[in-house]
């Protein structure tokens, strides 16, 4: 297994319209997918005018990233969750697009992070331009998403720094490890809420803040999105073991061969038998030797067992729990087509493939 840079964008795109057909599927659902549709649009027109930036360097490293696909699963939450007071209005689309432009900074970021050599179906920014301007072009990513959140008042900022804070919280967590005494799952269950569930949660939230909703439903859309959010997150775990590049746009088993830990590795380490002990010891063993200069393909194998193990059947049981409490939070919500496109949505994220 070979990293091999496919033809990004439209592969993943069409990952994106997959994921699309499938939330609006109901045909109660049919005229929001048009609604939905043109407030992404808006956005996409958006974050392209957002993203250019004078200096010529800065100006193609931000774009790179952005030009090379991406499914938009936060913007498409805020679209959908504004859907709950007056829609698209400019101030939905202006923080759903901050909002996507802190996941892209994040992703220079924790590409240099994982060490991961395939970003979107590209080579990831560090391979392209080395750590600093990937890590450099994080930064301005974070800048720009805080200036538009600004135009927004107080209460914006707010919300983008707290949920920045916790998603890099969540990244420290994840890199340092469960301390003494910390149960390793459930520190890894608050890793993924915080990194990953924090922003998808703020997304979800977002949309009814901005389209001025019910203010006794921002807090069930922050519940729904922390849920769904972690659930998503448990499924790009499995993905990790995916044997397809092409479908995911990133190298297979990119985290478990530099070592960071996923959930099904994690299960894997939970159980007592001798099959599943000697498969984590040989996945320890790679990792190690890895680490001093083996050629990475020599845990594909191993990755293979792991995907095929009980661990990753048990990490695909969790994500599906981690749906169905994000459906259960929805209980405030009138039922209709936004609460069945929701429905939907955090159905599809514990249930993909790219
Ligand atoms: C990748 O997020 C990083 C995670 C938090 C899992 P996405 O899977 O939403 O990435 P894109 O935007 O579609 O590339
Ligand atoms: C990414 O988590 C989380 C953030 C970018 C904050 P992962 O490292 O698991 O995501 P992928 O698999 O690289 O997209
Ligand atoms: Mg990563
Ligand atoms: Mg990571």
């Amino acid at each position: 297994m070979t990293p091999r840079p496919s033809a990004a964008g439209s592969r993943l795109i069409a990952g994106k319209l997959g994921l699309a057909d499938r939330i609006f599927a109901g045909a109660r659902s049919r005229r929001l997918l048009s609604t939905v549709e043109e407030g992404l649009a808006r956005v996409e027109t958006s974050l392209a005018h957002e993203l250019s930036i004078a200096d010529t360097l800065a100006d193609a490293t931000s774009r790179y990233l952005y030009e090379a696909g991406g499914k938009r699963i936060r913007p498409m939450l805020t679209i959908l969750t504004a859907q709950l007071g007056d829609g698209v209005t400019d101030d939905v689309v202006e923080a759903a697009v901050a909002l996507e432009m802190t996941h892209l900074g994040s992703l220079y970021h924790d590409d240099v992070m994982d060490g991961a050599d395939v970003r979107r179906g590209v080579p990831s920014a560090q391979t392209v331009w080395g750590n600093n301007i990937a890590i450099l072009t994080g930064d301005l990513l974070f800048s720009r998403a805080s200036q538009i959140m600004a135009r927004q008042g107080e209460r914006a900022i707010r919300l983008q720094a707290d949920t920045f804070e916790r998603l890099v919280l969540g990244q420290m967590h994840e890199t340092v490890g469960p301390g003494e005494g910390d149960d390793p799952v459930a520190f890894y269950l608050d890793v993924l809420g915080d990194k990953t569930g924090s922003l998808i949660a703020t997304a979800a939230e977002a949309g009814v803040i901005f389209s001025h909703g019910p203010v006794g439903l921002e807090a069930a859309m922050r519940t729904f999105g922390e849920k769904a959010g972690v659930a998503f997150q448990l499924l790009d775990d499995v993905i990790d073991l995916s044997a397809d590049p092409d479908e995911t746009g990133k190298v297979p088993g990119t985290d478990l061969r530099a070592g960071v830990p996923t959930m099904p590795y994690l299960l894997l380490g939970e159980r007592t038998d001798a099959a599943s002990r000697a498969l984590r010891g040989t996945i320890d063993d790679g990792v190690s030797r890895i680490a001093e200069g083996a050629d990475p393909a020599l845990l594909d194998g191993p990755l293979a067992q792991l995907r095929d193990h009980d661990a990753t059947r048990d990490t695909l049981r969790l994500a599906h729990q981690w749906s169905q409490d994000a459906i259960d939070a929805l209980e405030p919500v009138p039922d209709g087509a936004v609460r069945e496109a929701l429905t939907r949505f955090a159905q599809a994220v514990a249930d993909r493939s790219s």
